[in-house]
């Protein structure tokens, strides 16, 4: 096991009804907030006038930016960061996905800048100071309500960067499982994807001795796996939709990367077609991962075997670990085709025409990965590999 440090300080208040703590919870820190809110959903299914409600219970003066898009972008993050200055705002309540909270972590870090907020996306350079962030959360999927990270989109160049600061977690975030009900089947599994995408990045690693995480993690893919099966059933069923939500979260605050190498390049793979192509960021890493996968599989074969045994069941074939570890991949590629995920750049109709385009913005400066170090030609190799699956 490696070394770490972690500290986690987002404050979670989960359950049925949750959200009508936000009024309370928010006060703690302002009486003045920027309501921070993607499309119609929140409007469309109530979610708007309870947080309304609750806010005015507690004499918080309500700002508002809604239309944040899936992939935020940052024009909309300067119409923010503006509206905040100009009336003196101290804090972001993001009300939705991973969308509406990193485009308030956003928000938070540019107000207290003098220069561009986008130079955290495209350097080393760390915020010193912030807003506080406040989440009530609308969808399992990205993590961002307890996450280090924030992800924007400049479409001047179709640019898709990360910035990761500890300072930025949410210092509250406000889950109720019922708020997912209304959901449409693909963001759920788009949801899904993102939140199976965050433990494979954890479990394949090359840190040794790291037995209990691989467990905890191993733990979370088997729940996602049966909960997803149930909440496509029954997307009303309470348990499963709080499962998924719960392991949402938690997969992502960082806990189950401690003392591991984790290694991100298809994440940074995905963040490609996604800027380009504006697909869901879930659906971008059901595609992707598979082929990672295939690609790196020989690095090492007794983790993969692990991975098909302990979290599908696939036999042991003593003395041909490939055909076990192989078979892993397979089971992980028909998991997503069952449930309705792509798995192929065709899937999603992405030509071939951004390959190598997309392999030189991704690993072009240098490389990517830690589990295995991917550079440009690599990451071409993956995405030929994509294309048809
Ligand atoms: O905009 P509205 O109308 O709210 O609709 C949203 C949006 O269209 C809809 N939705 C959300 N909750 C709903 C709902 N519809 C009905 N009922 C509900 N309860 O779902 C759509 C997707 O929302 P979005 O916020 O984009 O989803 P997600 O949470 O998957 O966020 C994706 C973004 O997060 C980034 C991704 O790259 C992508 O930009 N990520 C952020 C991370 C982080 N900050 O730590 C890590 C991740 O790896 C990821 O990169
Ligand atoms: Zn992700």
């Amino acid at each position: 096991m490696e070394n770490f440090v972690f500290q986690s300080p987002t404050r979670i208040i989960f359950g049925k009804g949750a959200e009508a703590e936000v009024g309370k919870e928010t006060k703690k820190f302002t009486k003045k907030v920027l309501l921070h809110y993607g499309g119609q959903s929140i409007k469309k299914y109530g979610l708007y006038d309870k947080v309304i409600k609750s806010l005015k219970a507690e004499n918080i003066d309500i700002f508002e930016l809604g239309g944040v898009k899936p992939n935020p972008r940052l024009d909309l993050v300067y119409e923010g960061i503006k509206i905040c200055r100009d009336n003196n705002i101290d804090f972001m309540l993001a009300v939705g996905g991973g969308s509406t909270i990193d485009s308030a972590k956003a928000i938070a870090v540019g107000v207290k800048y003098e220069g561009d907020v986008w130079d955290f996306y495209t350097s080393d350079k760390k915020a010193k100071k912030f807003l506080p962030v406040g989440v009530v959360l609308t969808i399992p999927a990205a993590g961002s309500e307890s996450s280090n990270g924030s992800v924007i989109t400049k479409e001047k160049g179709q640019l898709k960067k990360a910035y990761v600061d500890e300072n930025i977690r949410p210092v509250f975030a406000i889950l109720d499982p019922e708020l997912t009900f209304t959901l449409p089947k693909e963001q759920t599994l788009n949801g899904i994807s993102d939140i199976f995408a965050h433990g494979l990045e954890r479990y394949f690693t090359n840190a040794q001795n790291v037995d209990f995480s691989d467990r905890l993690i191993e733990g979370a893919f088997k729940s996602l796996i049966k909960n997803t099966y149930i909440v496509l059933d029954k997307p009303l069923d309470y348990a499963a939709r709080a499962e998924i939500m719960w392991i949402g979260l938690l997969i992502h605050n960082g806990v189950f990367g401690m003392g591991r190498i984790e290694d991100w390049g298809s994440h940074m793979i995905e963040h490609e077609i996604s800027a380009i192509y504006d697909i869901a960021h879930g659906a971008g890493l059901s595609i992707i991962f598979p082929a990672w996968m295939q690609y790196v599989y020989k690095h090492d074969i007794n983790r993969f075997a692990q991975f098909a045994v302990r979290v599908f069941g696939a036999e042991t074939y003593y003395g041909d670990e490939e055909r076990t570890a192989l078979e892993g991949i397979k089971r992980l590629k028909n998991f997503f085709k069952e449930v309705g995920l792509p798995v192929s750049l065709e899937d999603v109709n992405i030509p071939e025409t951004h390959l190598k385009e997309m392999s030189r913005k991704c690993a072009g400066s240098g490389e990517i990965g830690n589990f295995v170090k991917l550079d440009e030609k690599d990451v071409l190799s993956i995405l030929k590999l994509a294309v048809k699956q």
